[in-house]
């Protein structure tokens, strides 16, 4: 069948019916192209190849501030998604009694960032996901924000990484910009597959890394904060490439480059930020939403394959909700042992929130969705 993405930029496609883009994905062969290109001119020039490499990482800066809708001045490169969180939760400048508002079910490094500013005083309250989707309708949030005093950040992931849930980030920006409080998405779990328009939807802060949606390796990844907010964000590794006299070694001044790029304090991560590049550059020539159509209708014909089948599907389907991800579980089947069931068969998923999470991205194909149907069918059979 015709993919969005081409399987031949996809050697994981000879190996492994591989449905676990949410856990780590593969990176493209154009990503490991650029990685050994970047890699072998290093080792034969080192610093003759640096202002090439350079100006490379300033034009993925701005093919990743296009895939987020964005000004590229307001994209930094962090080394992951967790980096990212505490840029944030740590640069700000928090008071005892500040609140900030979150969801009750996170991925670790969403959450724990503010649990840890506890000890300045701040105050963490939870909102409640409901039901097997455990969803989070906007409303929610909006009643713990009307439940206290105005919060001063509202932090959640775009979709949520057990289940899937997709957070309605223009609305929720809307209940922040209402109350006065910033906005924090964590969106690792949706860029590269549903597309994006953050500065129009209002978001504050947003951060991924390359190695899950974005196709790319781990160890890297992209953190935007809104150009208006930017100087509430104290940068908390200042260093050389901070300011904007960059390489004016003998100056003693501190002069903040313009830009979210004085969040970068040092060497960056050059080989991992060009092979991020190559992927994204797929990803942007493809569109994103010719992948999220394509892969929007996989998951459709999974969720409606696994209850046909008799089989519990713990994501929310709805048009509103849905993402990349369909999480399921087989009755007195222990999620681990179904995954390693699957594995065993050469389909790649991953035992999350309760059950089995499957996750296909624009290369995967009807095929591989049947595959994973007969075999989830046949353990169900044994
Ligand atoms: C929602 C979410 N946030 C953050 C992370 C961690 O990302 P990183 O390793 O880039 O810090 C994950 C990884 O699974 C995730 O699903």
């Amino acid at each position: 069948m015709d993919t969005p993405l081409d399987r031949s930029d996809f050697p994981v496609t000879g190996h492994w019916n591989y449905l676990n883009h949410a856990g780590t994905a593969p990176p493209s062969g154009p990503a490991v192209e650029a990685m050994h290109r970047c890699a072998v001119e290093s080792s034969e020039g080192a610093s003759v190849a640096f202002p090439a490499h350079d100006t490379r990482a300033e034009e993925i800066r701005a093919a990743m501030a296009r895939l987020m809708g964005v000004p590229t001045g307001d994209v930094a490169f962090v080394k992951n998604t967790t980096e990212g969180l505490g840029f944030v939760a740590n640069g700000l400048t928090w008071a005892p009694g500040d609140r900030v508002v979150v969801p009750d079910l996170e991925f670790p490094s969403t959450l724990y960032p503010w649990l840890a500013l506890r000890d300045q005083g701040v105050v963490v309250d939870l909102v409640p996901t409901s039901g097997p989707g455990r969803t989070l309708p906007v409303d929610a949030y909006a009643r713990v924000v009307a439940a206290g005093p105005a919060p001063r950040v509202v932090a959640a992931s775009w979709v949520q990484f057990g289940r899937g849930w997709r957070t309605d980030l223009p609305a929720l920006a809307q209940v922040c910009a209402d109350a006065g409080a910033l906005l924090c998405a964590d969106i690792i779990q949706g860029l590269g597959v549903v597309p994006a328009d953050l500065d129009a939807w209002g978001v504050d802060f947003a951060m991924a890394d390359a190695h899950k949606w974005l196709l790319g390796p781990l160890g890297v990844g992209v953190l935007y904060v809104r150009g208006s907010v930017l100087d509430r964000l104290r940068p908390l590794e200042p260093g050389w490439a901070s300011v904007a006299h960059r390489e004016d070694w003998d100056n003693r001044e501190l002069v903040w480059a313009a830009g979210a790029r004085r969040l970068e304090g040092g060497s960056a991560n050059v080989t991992g930020i060009h092979a991020m590049g190559a992927s994204v550059d797929l990803l942007l020539a493809t569109g994103v939403d010719r992948v999220w159509a394509h892969v929007s209708a996989l998951c459709e014909r999974m969720r409606e394959g696994l209850a046909a089948g008799g089989v519990t599907v713990l994501s929310d389907g709805s048009a509103a909700g849905r993402s990349g991800i369909v999480t399921f579980s087989v009755d007195g089947v222990d999620p681990v042992l179904l995954s390693a069931a699957l594995r065993a068969e050469g389909i790649v998923c991953a035992p999350r929130a309760g059950g089995v999470r499957a996750s296909p991205h624009g290369y995967n194909t009807t095929d591989d969705i049947d595959a994973l149907l007969a075999a989830v069918a046949a353990v169900t059979r044994s």
